[in-house]
């Protein structure tokens, strides 16, 4: 929590934490010309100008999803935070709102949730129209400074006006803190038909705490879950806990996500998850996952480096086997010092979550929203062939999709995988290697890397759980990051990487034994600004 301290001098606070000096900062919502600079993603949300870090707020409402974010509109590093705020009717184009959520002299306004209360229970709500309430962590950077062990609590915030503006409860916090808690923060609320209350789940430094209320104003604690269980290689944030129904069945799993800064599985930020059933008390982990998370061990959603905080939409419009989802695309380890100026950092594509099934037990497969196929502008073909050594796929632009379809030799050591190259002679390679039966993404010769040691350190892997020999590829390259979802989402990886000129010619490569390329499309994408 280092970066925290920098930013803990009260007269500093004090002035970041006076709306008229944040207000001449924010976001102009008509100016929108700003989003064509060096490395800028051009079909992901990023703020339009300074810092982001957590998606927030997650809440989908009367036909928009509304996307807060973890922000310091005053400059491009972590500061005073406040709730940044975006909307889409898509998930795809995004439209800048005036800031949601602003310090005070209670503290900063950390990570949350948002839920609409359908019934009122809050009793915040006006006319006929439920209101959105929005919960989330005060982090008193004063207590902080000050040596107390108690700087985090929890407030909440009601909007009725569709999230435009909001009021802060007057009787907040509404779950304080216990009294020596340094990390008690990130609630994830929702409504809990079971038990017929809210739940929310809460990040407490090793693990995560359920508390229940009728009315999202008095809270009463459930139970505590997770010490010694999964990765720990850091401190638990940013959880989540909803259903999930197992396709054609009537198997409905509990998931928990728990983010986890450091310790993450190619170090730095991650995102793990753990599969089980909630009583609307306690939390209970599946028998067949013990052994698998003992010995800190994690279960990732995402293997890249630059998957973070990652949370779900409450009230998305879906079927109850598939979740809406999206995470902050950066580490912690460098996301400070990465290098943009303008703006820093971007979520991830939004991503539906659904359930499989291994040897292993249920696990969890990511795929991107369909709503984006919008964008491909135009698709190039290319013919089955075999890949041996090297096969040219041409120009590519700096935004596209790929499609890609391999059949894997059965038997030997090879490795296959795309190489983007530039003018400047940096690479970028991503692929999958059977030596380890594991996915690989090397951004050690993708351009600039001076700014962090641990940005370009080696080889980011993930394993493969698909035995098939059809490997299905599916990428989103972004001018400076792609993700990767392959076998159907099952093995996800998210990475960034700043070449210092776009990346523009496309290589299949295998190495080892020829593999057969069976299929590919490429697709340019739209800019979404
Ligand atoms: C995760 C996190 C949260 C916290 C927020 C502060 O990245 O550390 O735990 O609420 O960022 O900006």
């Amino acid at each position: 929590m280092n970066r925290y301290f920098g930013f803990c001098l009260s007269i500093f606070f004090l002035w970041a934490c006076n709306p008229s000096a944040s207000e001449k900062t924010a976001v102009n919502p008509a100016d929108e010309t700003k989003y064509h600079e060096q490395y800028r993603p051009q079909f992901h949300f990023s703020p339009p100008q300074q810092w982001m870090n957590d998606p927030n707020g997650l809440v989908y409402f009367d036909g928009e999803y509304h996307l807060f974010y973890q922000h310091y509109p005053d400059s491009n590093v972590w500061g005073p935070m406040h709730w940044g705020h975006a909307i889409s009717t898509d998930l795809v184009h995004w439209e800048n709102l005036p800031i949601a959520l602003y310090p005070d002299s209670a503290g900063y306004i950390f990570s949350g949730s948002a839920v609409v209360d359908h019934q009122n229970t809050s009793g915040f709500g006006e006319g006929n129209q439920p209101p959105l309430i929005a919960m989330y962590t005060i982090h008193d950077p004063i207590r902080e400074q000050a040596g107390h062990n108690d700087w985090e609590s929890q407030g909440i915030a009601y909007s009725n006006d569709r999230g435009r503006t909001w009021t802060k409860y007057s009787g907040n916090p509404v779950i304080p803190n216990p009294g020596n808690e340094r990390d008690f923060r990130d609630p994830k609320v929702r409504w809990d038909e079971g038990s017929n209350q809210w739940i929310v789940v809460l990040a407490v430094q090793d693990h995560v705490a359920f508390w229940g209320s009728p009315d999202l104003k008095s809270w009463q604690h459930l139970s505590d879950w997770g010490t010694g269980i999964g990765a720990h290689g850091g401190v638990w944030e940013c959880p989540d806990l909803f259903p999930l129904k197992y396709p054609g069945s009537d198997v409905t799993k509990w998931v928990l996500i728990v983010n986890i800064n450091p310790g993450g599985p190619n170090g730095g930020s991650g995102s793990q998850y753990f599969i089980g059933e909630f009583d609307g008390m306690e939390f209970k982990m599946d028998d067949n996952l013990a052994n698998q998370v003992s010995d800190g061990q994690g279960i990732w959603l995402d293997y890249g480096k630059d998957d973070y905080a990652g949370v779900t939409w409450a009230d998305a419009p879906l079927p109850p086997e598939r979740r809406l989802w999206i995470g902050w695309m950066s580490n912690w380890e460098y996301a400070t010092v990465v290098p943009t100026t303008a703006w820093r950092s971007a979520c991830t594509l939004p991503r539906e979550l659904t359930l499989f099934q291994t040897d292993l037990g249920y696990r969890l497969a990511s795929h991107p929203v369909q709503a984006l196929q919008q964008l491909r502008q135009d698709s190039r073909l290319i013919d089955a062939a075999v890949i041996d050594g090297s096969l040219d796929l041409g120009k590519i632009p700096s935004t596209f999709e790929l499609e890609l379809e391999l059949t894997l030799p059965d038997e030997g050591n090879f490795s296959v995988g795309l190489l983007l190259e530039n003018e400047n002679m940096e690479s970028y390679r991503i692929g999958y290697s059977s030596e380890n039966n594991r996915f690989y993404s090397d951004r050690t010769q993708a351009g600039d890397h001076r700014f962090s040691d641990l940005f370009a350190e080696g080889l980011h892997t993930a394993p493969r759980l698909s035995t098939n020999r059809q490997l299905k590829i599916h990428a989103y390259f972004d001018v400076a990051s792609v993700e990767l979802f392959a076998d159907d989402g099952t093995t996800v990886m998210t990475e960034i990487y700043f070449p210092t000129s776009p990346f523009n010619h496309l290589k299949l490569q295998a190495e080892g034994i020829p593999v057969n390329l069976n299929s590919a499309t490429i697709y340019t994408l739209h800019s979404i600004w």
